[in-house]
């Protein structure tokens, strides 16, 4: 078959996915105000052509699954890799996407030299450095960028982390961000923080601490890594929302996922993980500060989690029961 037969043949496929699916996240999400997001892994976008087309056909926001990670940018120290971020911020602009940046201080994914045994004003300077050259390398490409990842433990205390020999860290880091770039919306983003709970209010402390410090914070991230037992009950996590958007923060869904495993059939599973991903899509809408809701990957095929198919396309990149009713959620108005 000729190369313009194929092309035409591949055309006439999409849009037949198309219309067989129905309008895309995107165009939907614009009419509420709300930006859609997926985590990407920029090399599937040189590798995986339907991966790049349903990306960009689906979402208007992308968030670097890792390659803005520390430990992916500064992997030696003073030497930084910018390409695969790069080429992520490039697809988003080309495709009309607002991108997410992930993550400057987290207690993982970080070099094994940033473990070295440094006095605070050393610790001081490479957080100042990494910063300013991260954040200042994207400025103005950037929209938000979760400054803070995961700084409460489960335990609703602060966590250990190589950065604590230098107080205040997590107050320089913002100030740092802002610095560098004072048009990106800054963040702190988090797991289990979703509904009430001891966490929840440590977390919550926590900011209201940064806000009542004037540190440029302005909103907060919930990860939704979620399962099929998802408990805080959507009233739960709606009430929760509420208290930081009385903070005057406004709310991400940052990195939602939904696993499959569990009791019951493979289809009852089905349902039940479209359900969740509708609660969490409609405690956001209705929530007037929640802007963004975002999901950690595009297709099951290359999640984190991939054995727990915890997407809304599969493998095969058809969409699932859970893209439908985020499609059917965003249709009312
Ligand atoms: C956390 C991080 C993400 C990612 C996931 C697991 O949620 O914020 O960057 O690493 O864990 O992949």
């Amino acid at each position: 078959m000729s190369f313009r037969l194929w092309s035409l043949l591949l055309l006439g496929l999409s849009l037949l996915t198309l219309a067989q699916s129905g309008p895309p996240l995107r165009t939907l999400a614009e009419k509420h105000g709300l930006q859609v997001g997926a985590a990407v892994e920029p090399n599937l976008l040189l590798q995986d052509p339907e991966y790049a087309q349903v990306l960009a056909r689906e979402f208007n926001l992308v968030v670097a699954e890792n390659v803005m990670k520390w430990g992916a940018l500064q992997t030696t120290r003073g030497q930084f890799n910018f390409a695969p971020a790069d080429l992520l911020v490039e697809f988003a602009q080309k495709n009309h996407m607002a991108v997410r940046g992930h993550t400057l201080v987290w207690h993982q994914q970080l070099p094994r030299w940033v473990y070295g045994d440094f006095t605070p004003a050393e610790m001081e300077a490479i957080l100042r450095e990494h910063i300013q050259t991260v954040v200042g390398h994207f400025r103005g490409k950037i929209a938000y960028w979760d400054v803070a990842n995961e700084v409460i433990g489960d335990d609703a205390e602060l966590r250990p982390t190589p950065f604590e020999v230098l107080p205040d860290y997590l107050e320089k880091a913002f100030r740092y961000a802002h610095a560098a770039d004072p048009g990106a919306k800054l963040f702190y983003n988090d797991y289990g923080a979703e509904g009430l709970g001891p966490k929840s209010d440590a977390i919550y402390a926590l900011l209201k601490s940064l806000k009542d410090k004037g540190v440029p914070l302005d909103g907060v991230g919930f990860q939704a890594h979620l399962d099929l037992n998802f408990s805080p009950t959507a009233a739960r996590m709606a009430e929760n929302l509420e208290r930081f958007a009385k903070l005057g923060l406004e709310i991400h869904i940052t990195e939602m996922d939904v696993r499959l495993s569990g009791p019951g059939s493979k289809a009852e599973r089905l349902q039940k993980q479209a359900q969740i991903y509708q609660e969490v899509l409609q405690v956001c809408l209705r929530q007037p500060r929640c802007k963004v809701f975002t999901l950690w990957g595009v297709s099951d095929a290359y999640s984190w989690r991939a054995a727990s198919e915890p997407l809304i396309f599969d493998a095969d990149y058809q969409p699932k029961p859970a893209y439908f009713a985020l499609q059917r959620t965003l249709q009312q108005p």
